[in-house]
Formats: C-alpha cells, sequence, structure tokens
C-alpha cells in the first residue's frame, strides 16, 4: 500500500511574517484534526524556510523548497545548494515545476543534475511532469510525458528511482480553476506508471509515489485522492489558506 504525500506549494507567497504564522496555524490544526498517516510537506519560498523548520518541529509536517541548484557550493550567485537547504531542515524539493520549466527555460537534462543533486544528500525530490492544454489537444501529451521523465529519471539506479515522487501537474489544470476529471487523472497516473514499469519493472512501479497537481481543492480532493494511482497531491493556491489544505488532507 502506497503512502500518500500531500505537499503544499506556496510558489511565491508570504513573506517571513505570514510563513510563521500559517506554519503555526497549520501545526495547531493538523494536531487537532488530522489522524490519518499521510505525509505532509510544505514547499515554502527560501527565506522562510529556517524559521518553519522550528516551528514544525515535532509535528506531521515536513518541510520542502521549492528549487535548488545543481552544484554544492561556489561561484553561482544567486543559486542555493541542496547541502544549503538539508542545513536548514529540508526534507523535499520541488524539481522541475512547469513555471520553472516556462520562465526559466530548465530542460529535462539540467532537471536530471537537479535530481541527482537532492538525492545526493538524501532528501526526497517531488519531479513535476505535465503537458500544455495544446499538447492534449494533439494528442501528444503521453509521449511528451514519458518523455520528460526519460529524461530527468531514467538513469537513476532502481534503488534512487524509488527515492523519488512524481507530481503529474497538467498545465492547463494549474492556478485556472480547471481541474482533470477523475478519469483524466487516473488516466495519466497508471500511463505514467506503466512508462516507469518498462524501465524499472512492475514491482518498483508499484512503490512510486505521484501526485496529482492542479487546482485541487477541499471540494475535489476525495474524488481525486481515491483514484487508484493517485498517490497525493500537490496544491498551489489551496495550500495558502490553513483551512483549504487541512481539508484536503483530511480525504488522504
Ligand atoms: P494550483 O493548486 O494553484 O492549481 O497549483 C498547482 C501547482 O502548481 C502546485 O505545484
Amino acid at each position: 500500500m502506497r503512502k500518500k504525500v500531500i505537499a503544499g506549494n506556496w510558489k511565491m507567497n508570504k513573506n517571513l511574517e505570514e510563513s510563521q504564522k500559517l506554519a503555526t496555524e497549520l501545526v495547531n490544526i493538523i494536531k487537532d484534526e488530522i489522524n490519518n498517516n499521510a505525509q505532509i510537506v510544505i514547499c515554502a519560498p527560501f527565506t522562510s524556510l529556517y524559521a518553519i523548520s522550528s516551528i514544525i518541529k515535532g509535528s506531521k509536517i515536513a518541510l520542502g523548497a521549492q528549487n535548488c541548484y545543481t552544484k554544492n557550493s561556489g561561484a553561482y550567485t544567486g543559486e542555493i545548494s541542496t547541502e544549503m537547504l538539508k542545513s536548514v531542515g529540508v526534507s523535499y524539493v520541488i524539481i522541475g515545476h512547469s513555471e520553472r520549466r516556462e520562465y526559466f527555460t530548465e530542460s529535462n537534462a539540467f532537471l536530471a543534475e537537479k535530481i541527482n543533486a537532492v538525492l545526493a544528500h538524501d532528501m526526497t525530490p517531488i519531479f513535476c511532469c505535465g503537458e500544455t492544454l495544446s499538447q492534449r489537444e494533439q494528442g501528444i501529451h503521453i509521449d511528451f510525458v514519458n518523455a520528460q521523465l526519460s529524461e530527468s529519471l531514467f538513469h537513476l539506479s532502481d534503488s534512487d528511482i524509488q527515492k523519488v515522487v512524481i507530481a503529474y501537474e497538467p498545465i492547463w489544470a494549474i492556478g485556472t480553476g480547471v481541474t482533470a476529471s477523475t478519469a483524466q487523472a487516473q488516466e495519466m497516473h497508471e500511463l505514467i506508471r506503466k512508462h516507469i514499469a518498462s524501465k524499472y519493472g512492475n514491482d518498483i512501479a508499484e512503490k512510486i509515489i505521484i501526485q496529482y497537481g492542479g487546482s485541487m481543492k477541499p471540494e475535489n480532493a476525495k474524488e481525486l485522492l481515491s483514484c487508484k494511482d493517485v498517490d497525493g497531491g500537490l496544491i498551489g493556491g489551496a495550500s495558502l489558506k490553513a483551512r483549504d489544505f487541512v481539508d484536503i488532507i483530511k480525504n488522504a
């Protein structure tokens, strides 16, 4: 039985004070209301990570970052290494979010290096994949997502691939209020698992956690999270309100 992983991606929202307030609210509500064994993660901006790590200590919440660089240290002005993230208590790192692919032209090959950097510091990468609406309309979405997986993950060993969480995030569903139907989500998650099985075999593919992301909210979380191959959620907008995020976690 795969564990459900529910992660909030705060994106570029919440200054230090707002982050501390939201993290404190989450710790308190989750303590009172959540008794399932879902892994809860909050992926906060870099500037809030250190402060949040002490707020969530001893709670059910793990700390995540939204990006990292490939090198450990050196003359890379403005970048943050996985070693630095680890040192402030981070255990999950989002890699290859569609916003980074689009606005910062991150390629599959570059993301493969980021995956290696995260694994090298014993943290869990949350690897994002997903197609645009136009790719779906042209019927090339499955090949596109499979290529994202092959080019960024298929260099990994049998043991390392099992440490990766995959997030299927159709770009047309991100921040749009349009959610993939349960049939669309289940179909893509099953195909992603099959693609992994084609390289690593069924036993390994069955162990991989595949989250859904894209306008997940309390109203649709139950049906999405009850799909056979949907093992959690990567939540943007709804993770910025403690009440909504907790109401999603309840369905895990
Ligand atoms: P929304 O939940 O706001 O659609 O964002 C999804 C997402 O991009 C999470 O990484």
